[in-house]
């Protein structure tokens, strides 16, 4: 039993860097295989047909290096094409970022007022307030776009002074509006966590959906029975690891160094950018393989 084939998680950068972490945390034995679009990052300003059609190239990349499981790791594409990924691929699960961010922040809402931050394109498809609305109609739910995050994270701008005031300019209006939980509807956000959390206040908690997301898939693959084999031996020990994995997260002490999926799985981009490897690096550890280049042009070859 079980199924040795990697999970396929893909983003329009590195943002869904922060899911590939979540997932070596829970389940330290999966392989992944990461496709970073590196050359065409950021999505989150384009038309919803450029979205859909890019999603679609990266998804079938994926499922071409014969995954078992597609992980959307990007919350532009799972807000805007999630629907039409699913309807063109039919093989395997596909899991978006979206539904599990916004069932984790319905529940956690005391006062039901709930803000979602994310790329233009994430905030205008309204996928957050329909999932959290679907939910419990009474929630109310405040967008707001905050589209210098995704360059600043992709600098490598994480905790300066441009970027503090970047963070105050857009979500100091959430303050205002009482929310009382904050969804980082974009990949690239939990990055930022803790610039976020310091402006915003302790009062207001932060929804990362990368760690509902990994949840989700491990969920799946149970159900399935295609969680790698070693996940079966390690499996008494399940809860016990939650537990370790959530002590070491409220320490901020988290490293995939120790993981055997991270060292044997694979990390495409369609761009080699030095950020790209200090963050992995950052994220999951030394020990990483080496970043292989996969072309605009090969991703392009996909669409028919
Ligand atoms: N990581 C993407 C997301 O979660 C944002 C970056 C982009 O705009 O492409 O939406």
């Amino acid at each position: 039993m079980g199924d040795t084939r990697p999970i396929g998680v893909f983003d329009s950068g590195l943002g869904g860097l922060t899911v590939a972490k979540e997932i070596f945390r829970l389940m330290p034995w999966e392989r992944i295989i990461y496709l970073g679009d590196t050359a065409r990052v950021p999505y989150g300003g384009k038309s919803e047909e450029t979205i859909r059609r890019f999603g679609l190239q990266d998804a079938r990349t994926l499922l071409d290096l014969n995954v078992k499981m597609l992980i959307v790791a990007c919350n532009t594409v799972s807000s805007v094409a999630i629907d039409y990924l699913e309807r063109h691929i039919k093989d395997v699960p596909v899991i978006g970022v979206v539904l599990p961010g916004a069932r984790a922040a319905a529940t956690r809402s005391a006062e039901k007022r709930i803000g979602v931050i994310g790329t233009a394109a994430t905030v205008r498809s309204g996928a957050y307030a329909k999932a959290i609305n679907s939910i419990d109609p009474s929630i109310k739910v405040y967008g707001k776009p905050c589209p210098l995050f995704v360059p600043l994270v992709e600098e490598g701008m994480i905790d300066n002074d441009i970027t503090r005031l970047a963070v105050q300019h857009y979500l100091y209006e959430m303050v205002d509006l009482g929310i009382d939980t904050l969804i980082l509807g974009c990949t690239h956000y939990p990055i930022l966590m803790e610039v976020i959390q310091s402006t915003v206040g302790n009062r207001i908690q932060l929804v990362d959906s990368a760690l509902w997301t990994a949840k989700e898939a491990q969920h799946i693959m149970k159900a399935t029975g295609t969680e790698y084999p070693a996940a079966q031996s390690h499996s008494k020990s399940m809860e016990q690891q939650e537990r370790q994995a959530a002590v070491k997260r409220a320490a901020g002490q988290f490293s995939a160094d120790n993981s055997e999926g991270v060292a044997a799985s694979r990390f495409l981009v369609s761009d080699v950018t030095p950020n790209f490897e200090s963050v992995a690096e950052t994220l999951l550890g030394a020990g990483l393989p080496s970043i292989e280049k996969v072309s605009v042009e090969e991703l392009e070859e996909k669409e028919v």
